[in-house]
């Protein structure tokens, strides 16, 4: 199984999916970059979601904050406080763990010594920075460790300017930082990572109805990135080990290569976070009911996912290795093709010129640019066919396109199925509502 993770992490910088961040001054641990067909993947997840969560609901709206805020609102959030891991750290070779990831009865996973560990102490996870050119208690500042608290200190903001009424959600995508103290796992546990989280606002008697249906809507949002069912699992979060806001907590673990942790978290946060931000700004937050004129606080269901997770979970589903014939004659060998679903795929559909000759070369430009206008098409004569079928079924290509010499008198084209390898003759003058109709089924 571990075996599995470093397929994706070769695959990842071989294909120009993520890559180690800082590499050429030798790296900068656990950080991570996005290369041209990362960024295009992660967007595509990130677009759909905001889709599937906010635009083709009527009780969601969208906002995007900034990634510092005032220093209060983590005073009042008690993220200064109670955002912390516990920490221990081995007294013989000084290195520093988190107390639950690590058996303490056992030897330091580092210098191999036994019993040495301190006793865990309580490390604020809070990334800390200072704003403006003087560094004094005055001017720190701290980079937001989630998006939710954008989400409570714009709520006055929202509800008077959409006139949303309950129950209805306000949504955020963006980064969040965190120091953590173990960070891993390639793009498991980072130090800045990418998140997608809403606070969906309701009436405290109703908490319970919409925390199942949001749990339910995010099981099927998990099915719709290809994620297999029994891949995924609810863990209930017992009294003392849910975080400090949360009156109850289900998180949505995966099977990962290096074990079953957590992908997704849903949160019942009670009115906990508008009631500190009223006491503690003097503003109030309450809602007023537009038929009774009745002044409340809402409650609040927060469904939260990490993008990157989501990345890392989508690859895993979509790697699969099989026995394929090659050029020659009665050969085979592996390919390795990603099965992204279609709507998830970097690039959707490849041109390939079968020679560099330019009358192929025209043709296949041209359809570049039609194509292009409604997909992301890639365009490629280096190498042999075979090889460009096997560097697009690496990167999870649906389809394939292949001019060839018989192209110039037939007026069409061969299009090559990803996961079925089946090659069909089409006509150029259907070629575009054949690609829309497949990839739209
Ligand atoms: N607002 C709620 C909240 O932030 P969380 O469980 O602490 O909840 C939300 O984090 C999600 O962010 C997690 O479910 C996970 O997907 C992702 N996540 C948390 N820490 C992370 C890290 N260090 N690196 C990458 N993703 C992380």
């Amino acid at each position: 199984m571990e075996d599995m993770m470093q397929n994706i992490v070769s695959l990842a910088k071989r294909r120009g999916f993520i890559f180690p961040g800082s590499e050429i001054y030798g790296g900068l641990a656990n950080s991570w970059d996005y290369g041209p067909l990362g960024v295009e993947l992660k967007n595509n997840i990130r677009q759909e979601w905001w889709r599937w969560f906010v635009t083709r609901r009527t009780d969601m709206v969208g906002i995007d904050a900034a990634l510092v805020m005032n220093p209060k609102v983590w005073e009042a959030s008690g993220h200064l406080k109670e955002f912390s891991d516990p920490l221990v750290e081995c007294k013989k070779c000084h290195e520093r763990f988190r107390a639950d990831q690590v058996d303490l009865k056992s030897a330091c996973p580092s210098c191999n010594e036994k019993g040495t560990f301190t006793n865990p102490s309580n490390f604020n996870l809070m990334l800390k920075t200072f704003l403006g050119p003087a560094e004094d208690s005055a001017h720190v500042a701290y980079f937001r460790p989630e998006l939710a608290q954008s989400m409570f200190v714009d709520f006055k903001n929202v509800i008077e300017t959409t006139r949303k009424r309950l129950p209805f959600g306000i949504a955020s995508q963006g980064k969040a930082f965190r120091n953590e103290i173990t960070p891993g796992n390639f793009i498991f546990r980072t130090r800045e990572f990418d998140l997608m989280e809403f606070e969906y606002f309701v009436r405290e008697q109703e908490w319970e109805k919409w925390f199942e249906y949001w749990l339910h809507d995010m099981k099927k949002w998990l099915l719709h990135l290809g994620v297999r069912e029994d891949h995924f699992h609810e863990a209930e979060i017992p009294d003392g080990e849910r975080a400090h806001y949360s009156k109850r907590t289900i998180d949505i673990e995966y099977d990962y290569p290096f074990g079953r942790k957590e992908l997704y978290g849903l949160a019942y946060r009670t009115d906990f976070d508008l009631k500190n931000h009223m006491e503690k700004s003097g503003e109030d937050l309450r809602y007023v009911d537009p038929e009774t004129q009745e002044k409340m606080l809402p409650h609040v269901i927060e469904p939260t996912f990490g993008l990157d997770r989501t990345v890392l979970v989508a690859m895993l589903e979509a790697y699969s290795e099989e026995l394929a014939p090659t050029a020659e004659e009665g050969e085979t060998d592996t390919r390795v093709v990603m099965k992204f679903p279609y709507w998830m795929a970097p690039v959707k559909v490849a041109i390939l010129p079968l020679a560099k000759k330019e009358d192929l070369q025209k043709i296949g430009k041209q359809l570049h640019e039609e194509l292009s206008q409604y997909v992301a098409c890639d365009y490629d004569e280096t190498q042999s066919i075979g090889k460009r079928y096997r560097r697009q079924d690496e990167i999870g290509t649906p389809f394939c396109v292949t001019i060839d010499f018989d192209t110039l008198q037939d007026k069409a084209v061969t299009v090559r199925d990803r996961d079925t390898m089946k090659q069909e003759r089409i006509s150029m003058q259907e070629l575009s509502q054949y690609l829309k109709e497949k990839l739209n089924a």
